[in-house]
């Protein structure tokens, strides 16, 4: 398997990272996930965007250009022969003497690694999940901003953790207000039937970015969709007894697409129509995207 690192192909086993980087030492960094179909990575420009975001939010510097970016995604997804796969970008502020000024580093630490998609349990689609409320909450806003896709992610793991003691595969954490915020690596969905927010139509809801969360390029997709669709969309602050009262469930990250949830803590929700709708024309667009990229002629799809 080959990884790249800083700014050459290198096999996984000589892929390594000094104990003195403060990614390792202080999770001082950004990090992006992406999802590769049949060779072409899905939304590229809008994944380096946030990346870009992300490591503006921290006072990072990108080593490399947006197109030097996706050559080295690509040389690395083409040197693994890969079709289906997972590729994680990570940045970090880089090696340097203990300590927390980020000026001690010189260079950042630029990595991405490919490898062969694995999917979910289908049982996850069929059933649907399980999800608990932790009790651990949501960073806060104008602590680390949840909108910093960083790589500290304890706080995410403290809720797992949480999630897991229960039975439950993904946590849900609320912000320091009581409002639902988002998964450990996930957005959350919900929908109320009419009547529920005075509407006369089934209503799809999902906390607004000022809860706290971030903002997912795939919540982002399901809510175009849902709006071109004619569903009713509703982002705003919801509480946990909201959820409890609703009659559909889902999260949606880029490696999960659109999975539905059967149960939150001990309410349980039938597989709704909405979620099936909403995850079949997520596939879709992913299916017109993939297209259009191939159809696009010579670009930076497709080193061979
Ligand atoms: N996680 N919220 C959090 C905290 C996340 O970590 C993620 C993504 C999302 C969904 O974002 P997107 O739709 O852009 O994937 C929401 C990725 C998959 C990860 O941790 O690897």
């Amino acid at each position: 398997m080959h990884v790249y690192l800083n700014n050459k192909l290198v096999l996984s086993s000589d892929a390594k990272v000094s104990v003195f980087d403060h990614g390792f030492l202080y999770g001082d960094g950004v990090f992006e996930t992406m999802r590769v179909y049949d060779g072409v990575v899905f939304m590229l420009d809008e994944h380096l965007s946030r990346l870009y975001r992300s490591a503006s939010m921290i006072g990072l510097d990108l080593p490399l250009n947006f197109d030097s970016i996706k050559v080295a995604i690509y040389e690395t997804i083409n040197a693994n022969s890969l079709k289906d796969a997972y590729v994680r970008l990570t940045l970090s502020r880089g090696y340097g003497p203990v300590g927390l000024d980020p000026e001690l580093c010189k260079e950042p630490t630029f990595i991405v690694i490919a490898e062969e998609f694995r999917e979910y349990p289908r049982t996850f689609y069929e059933n649907g999940i399980k999800l608990a409320i932790a009790e651990t909450r949501r960073n806060l806003k104008k602590a680390i901003n949840p909108q910093i896709k960083s790589l500290n992610f304890l706080n995410n793991i403290l809720a797992k953790m949480e999630a897991k003691d229960r039975g439950a595969y993904e946590a849900l954490m609320l912000n320091v207000s009581g409002h639902l915020t988002e998964g450990t690596i996930s957005n959350v969905f919900f929908v109320s039937d009419a009547g529920a927010y005075g509407g006369h139509t089934p209503l799809l809801c999902t906390p607004s970015t000022s809860c706290g969360i971030l903002d997912g390029i795939t919540r982002g997709i399901v809510l175009d969709i849902a709006v071109r669709d004619g569903v009713m969309v509703k982002e705003g602050e919801f509480t946990r007894e909201d959820i409890y009262k609703a009659s559909e469930v889902f999260i949606t990250n880029t490696t999960m697409e659109v999975m539905p949830v059967r149960q939150v803590d001990e309410v349980s929700y039938k597989a709704g129509n909405i979620t099936k709708l909403l995850h079949k024309a997520y596939r879709e667009e992913v299916r017109a995207y993939v297209t259009n990229i191939k159809g696009s002629g010579p670009s930076l799809w497709g080193y061979e």
